[in-house]
């Protein structure tokens, strides 16, 4: 049912812009071991009343029951979206064998390749969800001994597999062929790369070292992988939500089994958190109430991650395919319009380098955009002078992005010695920040797998609410088909220009096929 056809939509959105956004207190939400303080987004009893009802209409409850319990939540392709069986215990009956069991595989092939000391490097081909999530971890997670050197190319481009390669000996790297469709071209032009490198070193048998992490097994196996060294991910995982899966297996190769297992219980908790905290106390479902009011009701058009943490770079774009790949559709399971603005772009950088990039932008452009910080409260280093230095940017610009400058403040900050009072006067003018800013502050209190599992399982649950609430289909992904297959069209234009079909391209992209096709 269209949104803006629900009572409860327009009492939430009323209830939105008339919260006093800058007087309300405290506002703490402690999930899996995570601080999620929602104190700088608009909030009122109104507004959670509103927020109540308007779930109810949308049969909430019933909506992440089936999630969980793997109905086809994934309505376009008739497909359950079970990533949360990943790191469940105990899955759910349908799927328990095939989890359990491919996670023992996983487990044992690890152990394996420890106990015989195999594979001191890892080179992982993958893109997209089967690249983000278990590059970012291993960053994330780098602090901890890394047993395996672990490379990653997802590009097409040939730099991105060159660096891959750069210094390793290929008679000891292990290829990890990561494509749920096992079909991508770019996964698949960067293994035909591998297998070139080690013929050129003499490997007689390169794809003895190959192992494919797919939901394809017959287009592995006729790729020439054997059979045994197939990890299997199932259709009813989205890319972008499979790094719990056989796609996480280079976390567990470069960190060790019990980090990945820790990834999962932390995951597995917040899990637990989003099914069973109150909506008043639940940290997703909050995070996706915030999320609706500033982009459907406040017109924020997009939202910023800043990590404050260099070892969470990753987590912007990581964030960004999971938002963005998510809640990018218009179309409702009825057929009709989405009739609100949503799915906000994301975009990011890890503090304090974005305070240096687009801060200003955050702080006086006429809208700016909400902001997600996330802060670790253990740094993990000894340098307690630069940990001082990054809570207190973090929550300085926060402060500032909510309470703003007055006039009256800056115009006491621009009378200066030797001005007029009309030029303190016109610089004032200049030196106001509108304030009111939203944010929300995510504390971990150190950055281990556990913790990390939970912040990525956060954001799973808080797409999917968002999804429910806008009526949207998370799980499918159309948009994207479409741009492949015109690149493979063209692909195949650009091998033999002569065979180009003018008619399928407009005169922009017939003159580079022409200008291009000539320089290789
Ligand atoms: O970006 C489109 C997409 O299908 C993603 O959803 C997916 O994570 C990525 O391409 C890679 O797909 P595959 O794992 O099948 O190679």
């Amino acid at each position: 049912m269209p949104l803006d056809s629900l009572p409860a939509w327009h009492e939430f959105s009323a209830a939105v812009k008339a919260a006093n956004n800058r007087d309300q207190g405290l506002r703490m939400i402690h999930a899996a071991g995570l601080t999620v303080d929602l104190s700088t987004q608009r909030n009122s009893d109104a507004m959670q009343a509103a927020a109540n009802s308007l779930l109810q209409h949308r049969d909430f409850k019933q909506a992440c029951q089936q999630l969980v319990q793997g109905d086809p939540v994934n309505w376009t392709e008739n497909r359950p979206a079970l990533h949360t069986a990943l790191r469940a215990p105990q899955p759910p009956a349908q799927v328990a064998d095939l989890v359990l069991n491919e996670r023992a595989r996983m487990q044992a092939f690890v152990e394996q390749a420890n106990t015989q000391n195999r594979y001191r490097n890892v080179v992982h081909l993958g893109i997209g969800g089967s690249d983000w999530g278990p590059r970012m971890a291993i960053h994330a997670l780098s602090g901890i001994a890394t047993r395996r050197n672990i490379r990653f190319a997802a590009n097409v481009d040939a730099h991105a597999i060159t660096t891959a390669l750069d210094g390793l000996d290929p008679r000891d790297t292990l290829v990890l062929v990561a494509s749920k469709s096992f079909t991508t071209i770019e996964s698949l032009a960067n293994a035909q790369r591998v297998i070139d490198w080690m013929l050129a070193n003499s490997i007689q048998q390169p794809l003895e070292q190959f192992v494919a992490l797919t939901a394809n097994r017959e287009a592995a196996i006729k790729f020439g992988i054997d059979d045994k060294h197939i990890f299997e991910i199932w259709d009813w995982v989205g890319g972008r939500y499979s790094v719990w899966s056989a796609i996480g297996l280079p976390i567990a190769l470069g960190l060790g089994w019990n980090v990945f297992a820790d990834l999962l219980a932390g995951a597995h908790e917040m899990d637990e958190h989003f099914l069973s905290a109150s909506i008043l106390e639940n940290a997703p479902i909050q995070m996706a109430l915030s999320g609706v009011a500033n982009c459907s009701v406040l017109g924020f058009a997009s939202m910023a991650m800043c990590p404050y943490d260099a070892r969470l770079t990753d987590l912007v774009p990581w964030l960004q395919q999971l938002e963005m790949e998510s809640l990018g559709k218009s179309v409702l399971q009825d057929g009709s319009l989405l009739s609100v603005p949503s799915s906000p772009a994301i975009w990011g950088m890890p503090g304090t380098d974005s305070q240096h990039t687009f801060f200003q932008w955050l702080h006086q452009d006429k809208k700016g955009a909400p902001v997600d910080f996330v802060i670790c409260a253990e740094p993990d280093h000894k340098h307690a002078y630069h940990h001082r230095l990054l809570v207190s940017n973090c929550l300085g610009q926060r402060s500032a992005l909510w309470r703003g400058k007055s006039y009256d403040e800056a115009l006491i900050e621009s009378t200066q010695p030797g001005h007029t009072p009309e030029q303190a006067q016109w610089l004032a003018k200049h030196r106001v920040h509108a304030g009111g800013r939203p944010s929300t502050l995510i504390v971990l209190p150190k950055l281990d797998a556990r913790r990390l599992g939970a912040l990525l399982a956060l954001y799973e649950h808080k797409v999917f609410t968002q999804a429910i609430i806008w009526g949207i289909n998370p799980f499918d992904q159309w948009g994207v088909e479409f741009g492949k297959r015109l690149a493979n069209q063209l692909e195949k234009q650009l091998a033999s220009p002569e065979a180009l079909d003018h008619a399928d391209f407009d005169p922009s992209t017939q003159h580079w096929i022409q200008q291009l096709t000539r320089q290789y």
